[in-house]
């Protein structure tokens, strides 16, 4: 067998071997194929790049047949029962497990770069009463690039580490302070004492107590939450984090970027849609006449179906288990109830079983992030906090790989050529 593939261009009848490696072709290898010297050669077509490989990567594996997500070839199950998040963080980042020592260093360091600068406060202060917490994160994260203007140096490796632990520590301080902001509450100062998910819940839930204690259950839940969106390698927003990181542009303007695109509904918001619908159904007698109106193509089954999962989404399977230990505190969601049932009516039914339509992330999620009285709003601040390790993953990737260029991909010009331009003032005479 032969790791090439043989192409034969039926407009000019010549033949083309082109290398295979890793499963893919060198898309610039299309350039060779010309009808003429003087001819573009050829290109692929690909919106929403559903089948390009943009970069080579060794952070995260997804085998979406069989279910399966590891980060660093560690299975997310071991990751969420037995890890946390800050040492899966460390592994993203790093791409190995830390060494005692390693790992006390790292946290220490996350732990001490919690605090923002006083005049960030000042600028969130002045964010409208109303301001979605989700633009007031990605202005923030956008505007430390003016407090550290040096992160521009990202040819340096010190630099690139300070940086790094920098956005994982302070994502939790201007998350929850853009929460506070709608609130009308004051904001609350890192308490460095805490772990990274008991300093959070601090710094959402805190009043006038001289300290906040967290349900140790709620910041355990709300840790495994965060080690589950870690990383998925190339989504939407990585994408954008890499796309606009291959300017070389400083990391805190390319992780603005990435929660821009995390912002989008059609991809960190859909476990807010999951919770509209489950309310919209209300109670189980309702499901039936529910599951008939998505097959008759009426709605979809927000929290089922995946592009990359053909299967049970890992990550939904360990939700489901964070959710009873949620409620053991908060009490059950009453549309837990509703979910389940619409789980199990879903997976055997004929519809849903051909398309091979599981439930994914978004599913469970939701439930829990309103049983810790978080806004809808919220849900996504949530999500990013969580993948800030694995955008600063791909990044760190992508500055060192010789490979990657600046993003520019082709267009197929589609628009009028060569008109001739008359002035305004003869056109509207
Ligand atoms: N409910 C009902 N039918 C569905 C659903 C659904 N949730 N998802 C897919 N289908 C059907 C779809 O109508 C199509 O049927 P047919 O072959 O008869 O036309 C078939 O399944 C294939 O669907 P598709 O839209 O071509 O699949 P896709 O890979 O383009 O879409 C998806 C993936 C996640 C956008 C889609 O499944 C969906 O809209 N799900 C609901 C929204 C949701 O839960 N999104 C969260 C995704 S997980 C978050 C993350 O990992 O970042």
């Amino acid at each position: 067998m032969t790791d090439s593939l043989t192409v034969r261009d039926n407009r000019t009848g010549a033949e083309y071997e082109i290398p295979i490696v890793d499963g893919t072709i060198r898309a610039a290898d299309l350039g060779q194929i010309k009808t003429a010297d003087d001819q573009p050669g050829l290109a692929t077509y690909d919106p929403g790049f559903v089948n390009t490989a943009s970069c080579r990567s060794a952070i995260t594996y997804i085998d979406g047949e069989k279910g399966i997500l590891e980060y660093r070839g560690y299975p997310i199950e071991q990751l969420a029962e037995h890890s946390n998040f800050l040492e899966v963080a460390y592994l993203l980042i790093h791409g190995d497990l830390p060494t005692r020592e390693q790992y006390d260093q790292w946290v220490h360091e996350i732990t001490f770069h919690t605090f923002v600068h006083e005049n960030v406060k000042g600028f969130m202060q002045g964010f409208r009463y109303d301001a979605h917490p989700m633009g007031m994160l990605m202005a923030s994260v956008g505007a430390l690039s003016t407090f550290y203007p040096e992160s521009r140096h990202i040819e340096d490796p010190d630099n690139r580490h300070i940086q790094i632990v920098r956005m994982i520590a302070k994502m939790p301080t201007l998350g929850a302070w853009s929460f506070r902001h709608a609130q009308g509450k004051p904001y609350i100062y890192p308490d460095n004492e805490l772990s990274y998910s008991e300093n959070f819940l601090s710094m959402l839930f805190k009043m006038s107590e001289a300290k906040y204690a967290a349900d140790p259950r709620i910041a355990k839940a709300l840790d495994v939450l965060f080690i589950l969106h870690a990383d998925h390698e190339q989504n939407c927003s990585t994408n954008a984090v890499r796309s606009v990181g291959s300017s070389q542009v400083d990391p805190y303007s390319a992780v603005a970027a990435g929660i821009g695109a995390l912002f989008g509904p059609l991809h960190g918001g859909a476990n807010e849609a999951v919770l509209k619908m489950l309310r919209r159904i209300g109670s189980k007698e309702n499901i039936p006449g529910f599951i008939e109106g998505v097959k008759n193509g009426e709605e979809r089954l927000m929290g089922f179906g995946h592009r990359v999962y053909k299967n049970y989404d890992p990550r939904a399977k360990i939700i489901k288990k964070a959710c009873d230990d949620v409620f053991e505190v908060t009490g059950v969601n009453p549309l837990l109830e509703v979910a389940q049932e619409l789980e199990k009516i879903a997976l055997e039914d004929e519809y849903f079983v051909k398309r091979k339509l599981y439930p994914n992330v978004d599913f469970y999620s939701g439930l829990i992030y309103e049983a810790l009285e978080f806004p809808p709003e919220m849900f996504t601040v949530l999500f990013a906090i969580g993948r800030t390790p694995g955008w600063l993953a791909q990044w760190l990737e992508l500055v060192q790989d010789k490979d990657q260029k600046i993003a520019r991909p082709k267009q197929i010009y589609t628009g009028a050529r060569t008109l001739d331009f008359v002035p305004a003032e003869k056109r509207w005479a």
